[in-house]
């Protein structure tokens, strides 16, 4: 791993989008303080961040459930390890809600007191190479690829924003007692909202009514979420972030499987043959297709 790349920053190791990453900030969060009501989503890129941002403001947050705030979800669950808004965290009312890519060796040791909770979030990797594929050839700040060979070469070897999908998922599956973690897939998120909701619920021991639920579920899915302006991550693009065309999207596309349009058989084969070998033995089960 270097840290010769124009896109990506290496901080111990863990590549971050060298655009944003300040040192400060990354030196910083090792000794950050947490607090027993903190809740941190984790993920691996393209995996359902955004779309776990917003179920966690709905079901938290009364003012996003019934529109009274205009707070976008990006803000209501930050980056730990962006630091783009320059929010102080200390002065952030409980309960507080993190949003993270980073690895489990790097998060704040405060996380390991088994009280803050971690929500896990993973999807199967081969729509995380598709939606990857998209996603860094659209927003100017990520290394583009010509070819999806080429950007499965670059997810193979780790050279991606949270390295390789492989260590993120052994790594923090491994070291999974270490903390106060519930793990979801995003394929049974999709395929059942309303209960997965009601798991994230029972996992942060928060009860809503029918009706509350009705609107989280409602105001999750993916339609509402694409066309709803604190949802959809659009303010970044128009504030921050540059693209490179418009048809790109954060919420692109939203299925499972779509990776079947996209990959050659060779490349599915070959993807396979990767996966196995890393991942032999691995208790978590992944859903690949409808
Ligand atoms: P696609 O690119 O396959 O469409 P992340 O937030 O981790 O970057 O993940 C982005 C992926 O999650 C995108 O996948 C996006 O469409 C999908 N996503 C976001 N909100 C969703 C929702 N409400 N339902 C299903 N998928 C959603």
């Amino acid at each position: 791993i270097d840290n010769n790349n124009s896109y990506l920053y290496n901080f111990k190791g863990h590549y971050l989008q060298r655009q944003f990453a300040k040192i400060e900030i990354l030196e910083a969060i090792e000794d950050f303080e947490i607090r027993d009501d903190d809740v941190f989503i984790i993920t691996y890129p393209k995996s359902g961040t955004i779309w776990t941002q917003q179920i966690l403001s709905l079901i938290y947050f009364e003012g996003h459930r019934n529109r009274t705030e205009n707070i976008t979800t990006a803000l209501r669950a930050p980056f730990v390890e962006y630091n783009n808004h320059n929010l102080d965290h200390s002065k952030r009312p409980s309960p507080r809600f993190f949003t993270s890519h980073l690895q489990y060796n790097l998060v704040p040791k405060g996380l390991k007191n088994q009280k803050a909770k971690v929500l896990y979030v993973y999807r199967n990797p081969k729509d995380i190479l598709v939606s990857f594929f998209y996603f860094t050839n659209w927003l100017a700040i990520l290394e583009p690829s010509d070819t999806l060979d080429h950007f499965m070469e670059k997810f193979l070897d780790g050279k991606v924003e949270a390295n390789c999908w492989f260590d993120h998922k052994r790594g923090w599956y491994e070291h999974r007692n270490d903390f106060n973690i519930m793990f979801m897939c995003y394929e049974d998120m999709k395929k059942n909202l309303r209960s997965s909701v009601l798991k994230i619920c029972d996992f942060l021991a928060k009860s809503l009514s029918e009706e509350d639920l009705d609107s989280v579920v409602r105001q999750a899915e993916f339609q509402n979420m694409k066309c709803d302006p604190l949802a959809n991550y659009k303010d970044i693009i128009k504030h921050k972030v540059g693209i490179r065309n418009d048809e790109g999207n954060f919420l692109h596309k939203g299925t499972i499987g779509d990776w079947k349009h996209h990959l050659t058989v060779a490349q599915n084969e070959r993807f396979d043959r990767i996966f196995k070998r890393n991942m032999r033995d691995f208790p978590l089960k992944f859903i690949w297709d409808i």
